[in-house]
């Protein structure tokens, strides 16, 4: 058990990635977080996980709810180890039809959320002394652009600088920040992005998921479980050494 005696805050952990993280984090012993704007599907997940999972009713877009959700884990589990950063939004457009709501709905959870939830996270960690680990959940749509998507591959590749900067400036704190790259993972979120992609590429609903499945070097598209290991690593004393770092765990698709 890595992570045995740990606490972890994971945000978006009710379903998807952040869901299998949770339940993996649970398996390896720590006491888990779902820190979720959808509290019932929360709730849900921590009954399956176990452990003494608990569920959080977070919006990363609210500091009032930011910071009451760092002051509940402090009170239920006495502090804060462990900050998965995962909760995020997706959506797409061509460039000439990005409007201002879109641009503030994705930066205002993939990349407004995450550095206050970092920040108060991080806080809460040198306060108590014991160092932490924060993981931030950034995207192959970090590393590139695609032509439809320039706002959300904007905030993934904001997700690896802020990455860098903080880890940079915590490590002193004994706080690691490091963060995870996924490819194309079938989740509720590929759901969304399959049917915009079926909007303005005239595609039928499914056909581009089943493409860029076929087009992952592994053979296929990632399922959530597939970023657990690397996440279970981050989040361990296995990982010390490894400060400001944005893994790929996609199968292939992205080499850096
Ligand atoms: N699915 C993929 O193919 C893929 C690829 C690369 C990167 N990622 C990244 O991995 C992470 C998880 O993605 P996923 O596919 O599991 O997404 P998902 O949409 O399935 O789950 C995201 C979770 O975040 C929660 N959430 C949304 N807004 C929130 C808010 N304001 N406050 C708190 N919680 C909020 C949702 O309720 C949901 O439970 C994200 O950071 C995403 O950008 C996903």
């Amino acid at each position: 058990m890595r992570l045995k005696g740990k606490t972890a805050i994971v945000t978006g952990g009710a379903r998807g990635i952040g869901g299998a993280v949770a339940a993996g984090y649970a398996r390896e012993g720590a006491r888990v977080c779902v820190a979720d704007i959808e509290f019932e599907v929360a709730k849900d997940t921590t009954q399956r996980i176990g452990n003494g999972a608990f569920a959080f009713h977070l919006d990363v877009t609210k500091q009032a709810s930011i910071d009451a959700c760092i002051t509940e884990v402090e009170r239920q589990a006495g502090g804060v180890d462990i900050l998965v950063n995962n909760a995020a939004v997706f959506d797409m457009s061509p460039v000439t039809e990005i409007t201002e709501r879109e641009y503030d709905k994705v930066f205002a959870v993939n990349v407004k959320g995450l550095i206050f939830m970092l920040q108060a996270a991080a806080r809460s960690m040198i306060k108590r002394g014991q160092g932490g680990k924060i993981i931030n959940f950034s995207s192959q749509a970090g590393r590139r652009g695609e032509a439809l998507v320039t706002v959300y591959c904007a905030s993934k590749a904001a997700v690896i600088s802020i990455t860098q900067s903080s880890g940079l400036n915590l490590i002193k704190h004994g706080i690691n920040v490091n963060g995870i790259a996924p490819g194309v993972v079938d989740t509720p979120m590929w759901d969304v992005v399959d049917g915009l992609f079926a909007k303005y590429e005239s595609r039928p609903i499914g056909e581009k998921k089943r493409l860029v499945g076929e087009g992952v070097p592994f053979g296929r598209m990632g399922k959530p479980e597939d970023l657990v290991g690397a996440a279970i690593f981050l989040a361990s004393n296995e990982s010390d050494y490894v400060v400001a770092q944005t893994f790929n765990v996609d199968g292939g698709q992205w080499m850096s």
